[in-house]
């Protein structure tokens, strides 16, 4: 099965198990794994920021920040599709009782003048704008890059206004190889910033936060209090550590093979592609024919060996990821064109 339904579907290398197996451990509650203190120090480096913390996942990366940097009763903005508004499970309102104002934004893009309008004017009746969250780049728009110049406009307003920003950076690394920017210069804006290693770097497990020591320290507090404190977690950290050495740089060959997938696709009479949100390692395509579902297309291309994901009624979603080379691209075109004649 050539597996295109996420970039989190990667298996762990030989040699990233090794790196694994060969890991220096300790008790990372007690702060003494080598490892993880290690991989903290590199990231938040890497993001410009003072401090970093190692946790299990992308999810609790963003509802530890939210809430490191909320009241409860407070408003957060992001965008309509955002990760942390749609995938995770009503995470803000389930821990920090926030409540979200969401933002639709073109390709995941907000602009200024769209945050400066959700901010809610202090008043006794209106909840209390605290927070603005990015995502970058931007998963359910299509793994669109979010303009730099457009994070640093916002960041203007939320200054104006005394607002704090988090980032979603799951998939930081892919707009930094889509433009060359490095991570610190897109993390600059933001008080917080989450980062994965299990999405197109390719380790089993692992996300990191990023920020100053005041926000690391109250971001530990909750870790713990979240459940999300671990032993020996070198040996993931071990995994994380040897993606960055060994899986960033490839980065550019996913956005490649995503552009081949959909022009490929978009070659089709059965679907239609937005080419515009093709900007990194993901591919979201609709189905033209009203009587061809997404369910129905999944199910037959699943059936000559290619999986993608259906996300709406005929809407489908392909990412290119670590497991899938250049051939396979190749064959899974290949398939899409036997099962949806040109
Ligand atoms: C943009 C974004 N943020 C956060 C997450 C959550 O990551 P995890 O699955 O590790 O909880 C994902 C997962 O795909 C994501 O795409």
């Amino acid at each position: 099965m050539i597996d295109l339904r996420s970039d989190t579907v990667t298996k762990p290398t030989q040699a990233m198990r090794k790196a694994m197996a060969e890991a220096e451990v300790g008790d990372d509650v007690f702060g003494e794994d080598p490892s993880v203190n290690r991989l903290q120090e590199k990231v938040a480096g890497l993001l410009g920021k003072s401090e970093g913390l190692f946790l299990p996942s992308g999810t609790m990366s963003n509802q530890i920040c939210i809430k490191a940097q909320t009241q409860p009763g407070d408003e957060i903005i992001c965008e309509k599709n955002a990760h942390l508004y749609i995938y995770e499970a009503g995470g803000p309102a389930f821990h920090s009782s926030v409540q979200v104002m969401p933002v639709p934004g073109r390709l995941g893009v907000l602009t200024a003048e769209q945050i400066e309008e959700a901010v809610r004017p202090r008043n006794i009746h209106n909840p209390v704008t605290r927070l603005i969250c990015l995502e970058n780049t931007h998963n359910r728009a299509g793994g669109t890059v979010f303009p730099l110049e457009e994070i640093r406009r916002i960041r203007k307003t939320a200054d104006a206004h005394g607002l704090k920003m988090h980032l979603d950076g799951a998939r930081l690394w892919n707009a930094e190889a889509a433009t060359g920017i490095p991570l610190k210069t897109w993390a600059q804006s933001f008080d917080s910033v989450a980062v994965c290693f299990s999405k197109g770097l390719g380790a089993p497990v692992g996300s990191l936060i990023a920020g100053d020591e005041a926000f690391i320290e109250k971001a530990r507090r909750y870790r713990k209090l979240f459940g999300g404190g671990m032993r020996q977690a070198g040996i993931l950290a071990a995994a994380a550590m040897h993606a960055l050495d060994h899986h960033v740089k490839r980065l550019t060959d996913d956005h490649r093979n995503a552009k081949r997938l959909a022009e490929a696709i978009a070659g089709l009479s059965a679907f239609r592609v937005d080419m515009d949100a093709v900007q990194t390692n993901i591919v979201y395509f609709e189905t033209c024919d009203p009587g061809l579902s997404a369910e129905e297309a999944v199910h037959r291309l699943g059936e000559k060996g290619v999986a993608v994901l259906a996300v709406g009624p005929c809407r489908i979603r392909a990412v290119l990821h670590l497991d899938i080379g250049k051939e396979q691209v190749e064959e899974a075109i290949g398939i899409f064109r036997l099962v949806f004649k040109p």
